[in-house]
């Protein structure tokens, strides 16, 4: 292991953040005083009703938007703004048409200062992980959804980030493809040892994928609550703890 990639370790600290938006001149609390502390190389999951702020959050440690009070720190260091340490990964991949999968997944590595050649290298790596080797010198319209959304998965690994953090990345997607990509992305995580923070309305996926999950509380004066996962992976969907858990935040939001 070289010095830099000893450096390299996506620990990510929440602290005090708060976000209100304004709405219709009156202020929506949409964050409230969340803190955590995120381990290198854990597997974080967020759940949470429709609007109880679960994009803004990510948004937030993204850097795409900014908090009204708190701090966010990657590896001891306030971040401001987006930084190549943390790759972001949204429903849709937004892929460039005119560019094959393999040219997709290189582009922007060039000005992060490799020579093409190199670029197109670590890209084939990438491309190769998420199984799509045999589609290279595909373009995007030939590409099924799940296959798009592997592409933006080796896009955002390609720059080799500490931090992926994902909005709903397969919330698109039919059911069968889901679970394999549920697979995939297990799989992926364990090879790459990167820091993930998942943002899902699907509590199976949470709980299959997750060390820990984030349950942000919807309206006023709910607290957030953080549900450890104590699973061995892979993990079994059908397995008796896994359906407890699962039974555990149906009850947690009123469902059962
Ligand atoms: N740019 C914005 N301006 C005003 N309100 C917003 C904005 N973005 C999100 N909101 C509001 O903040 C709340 C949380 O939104 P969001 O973070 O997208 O929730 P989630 O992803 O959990 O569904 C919602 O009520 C939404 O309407
Ligand atoms: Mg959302």
């Amino acid at each position: 292991m070289t010095s830099t990639q000893e450096a390299r370790r996506g620990e990510v600290s929440i602290r005090h953040l708060s976000k209100s938006y304004s709405l219709n001149g009156s202020a929506l609390q949409v964050l409230k005083d969340i803190s955590l502390h995120v381990r290198p190389g854990e597997s974080l999951a967020i759940v949470g009703a429709s609007g109880s702020g679960k994009t803004t959050l990510l948004r937030v440690l993204a850097g795409l938007e900014e908090a009204d009070a708190g701090t966010v720190l990657v590896d001891g260091k306030t971040v401001k703004g987006v930084g190549a340490e943390r790759a972001v990964i949204f429903q849709e991949p937004r892929l460039l048409p005119w560019l094959t999968v393999l040219d997709n997944v290189a582009f922007g590595l060039e000005t992060g200062g490799l020579s093409r050649e190199q670029a197109r290298s670590r890209a084939r790596h990438y491309v190769r992980l998420v199984g799509l080797q045999p589609f290279e010198t595909a373009y995007p319209r030939q590409l099924s959804g799940g296959m798009a959304q592997r592409v933006g998965i080796a896009r955002a690994l390609a720059v080799q980030p500490e931090i992926l953090l994902l909005d709903e990345p397969l919330g698109a997607l039919d059911a069968m493809t889901k679970i394999e990509m549920q697979q995939e992305l297990a799989r992926i995580w364990q090879e790459e040892d990167v820091t993930t923070i998942l943002v899902t309305h699907d509590l199976e996926e949470a709980i299959y994928l997750a060390d820990r999950i984030l349950i942000l509380p919807r309206g006023k004066g709910g607290e957030p609550r953080l549900i450890p996962i104590d699973l061995p992976r892979p993990r079994d969907r059908s397995s008796p703890e896994f359906v407890r858990h699962r039974e555990e935040l149906l009850k947690l939001f009123g469902l059962h």
